[in-house]
């Protein structure tokens, strides 16, 4: 097999790709030592179709205004009926520099200024920032934690700030960053059912949709019943082929009325997507790059046991949340009874750096962010340099 365990275990070298991950840390902490298990992006190479695909483009030595639209939309299409057994209409689908623009569009769309947008911290930090650069307010409906250690969403909860009239819009992430959920079907239908309910529109990022680990299966919010009159859907191929420097993601609607809004309201503001190389990339990951996506998978699948595993030997009073999704670890670390700070600095003075769990919302103190796509290599030095600070 080309994408094995030796194919993702010999990594790539980033340091000197202007990439924040590597970079940015080493600009940020001067520490050249240190190893980056922070930003969500992986430290494999991208599947050998893109490079194709960009040396393709990069061949033709002028690039003047590209074609864009339909083609990429059918591939887009295509891809999500292969992997996801979704069927999506090139018709359905506008195209978007990247996931945060699509999810800042539906917004200013589809709410007012004012507006109370209700999200399920702990969450990706941009959700707050959107909300709030927009001149809406954030409505917090934490995440609880139940006995088995998984994240749930409090739906009685979501429906009192919803009757009250203090939330106008939903927006929630599927699966969810940074808990690891891939949401049940029930769990989503619950959250279409309050927005029906109560009239609001539904904003779902599905970002991390290609990293739902067996048995789960990633169900897309347009799926559910009594979305398709009032959910936007938000997806790339940037986090899944780790080709997020290049920016092109795509907004799926079914409401015509609400997807001509955003398309307007793109236009309103000139954000435009259709740069030549990000669009032959995204188009070569949505055709040619399943056997990539199949070994990358598998990869993290046994990454994500190895660092269970590890943990429960060596750092026994982290707790581990059970990772149904995505490749960024949310560990507990509140039973070592550290200060968030003091937690912070022991894990740098090993020279690892993680995400500060409270950058996803106040109520995650005591908590990080692990992020597990990295050769394996890399992982085992990192937990074995966390285990002599946590363990
Ligand atoms: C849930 C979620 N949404 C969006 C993004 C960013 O997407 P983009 O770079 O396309 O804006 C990330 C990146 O980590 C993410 O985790």
């Amino acid at each position: 097999m080309e994408f094995d365990k030796a194919y993702f275990d010999a990594g790539v070298r980033r340091v000197g790709t202007e990439c924040e991950k590597w970079d940015g840390m080493m600009a940020r902490t001067g520490d050249a030592d240190m190893i980056p298990m922070w930003v969500a992006d992986m430290d494999f190479p991208s599947a050998p179709a893109i490079a194709k695909a960009l040396g393709d483009v990069l061949s033709w030595g002028t690039w003047g205004y590209t074609i864009a639209g339909e083609k990429d939309a059918e591939a887009l299409c295509a891809y999500w009926a292969r992997r996801h057994g979704m069927q999506l209409s090139p018709d359905e689908v506008l195209m978007s520099p990247c996931v945060i623009t699509g999810m800042r569009v539906a917004l200013r769309t589809l709410t007012k200024e004012g507006d109370g947008v209700l999200i399920n911290p702990p969450v990706y930090g941009p959700f707050f920032q959107s909300i709030q650069l927009n001149n809406r307010r954030v409505v917090e409906s934490p995440l609880v934690r139940g006995g088995d250690g998984r994240f749930c969403m409090n739906l009685t909860e979501m429906e009192e700030k919803l009757a009250s009239g203090e939330a106008r819009a939903v927006m929630i992430c599927s699966p969810h960053n940074p808990v690891g959920r891939s949401w049940d079907e029930d769990e989503l239908s619950a959250v279409v059912s309050l927005c029906e309910r109560y009239d609001v529109p539904l904003i779902c990022d599905e970002i991390h949709a290609d990293f739902v680990y067996a048995p789960k299966k990633h169900r897309c919010i347009l799926s559910i019943p009594g979305a398709q009159a009032r959910a936007v859907m938000l997806c790339a191929a940037s986090k899944t082929f780790n080709v997020a420097g290049l920016q092109q993601s795509s907004i799926v609607c079914r409401n015509p009325e609400m997807l001509e809004k955003m398309r307007h309201e793109m236009e309103a503001g000139g954000v435009k997507s259709g740069n030549a190389f990000a669009l032959a990339a995204t188009r070569a990951a949505y055709t040619d790059c399943d056997a990539w996506l199949d070994g990358l998978v598998a990869y993290l699948t046994d990454n994500r046991d190895f660092a269970v595993k590890y943990i429960a030997e060596h750092m026994p009073h982290v707790r581990v949340t059970p990772l149904e999704a995505t490749y960024l670890m949310w560990l507990d670390c509140s039973a070592l009874g550290m200060a968030q700070s003091t937690l912070m600095e022991k894990i740098a003075s090993a020279h690892v750096m993680v995400n500060d769990g409270t950058i996803f919302g106040e109520q995650a103190k005591g908590f990080i962010r692990l992020n597990i796509g990295c050769p394996r290599p890399q992982l085992a030095l990192a937990l074995e340099r966390m285990a002599t600070v946590l363990g």
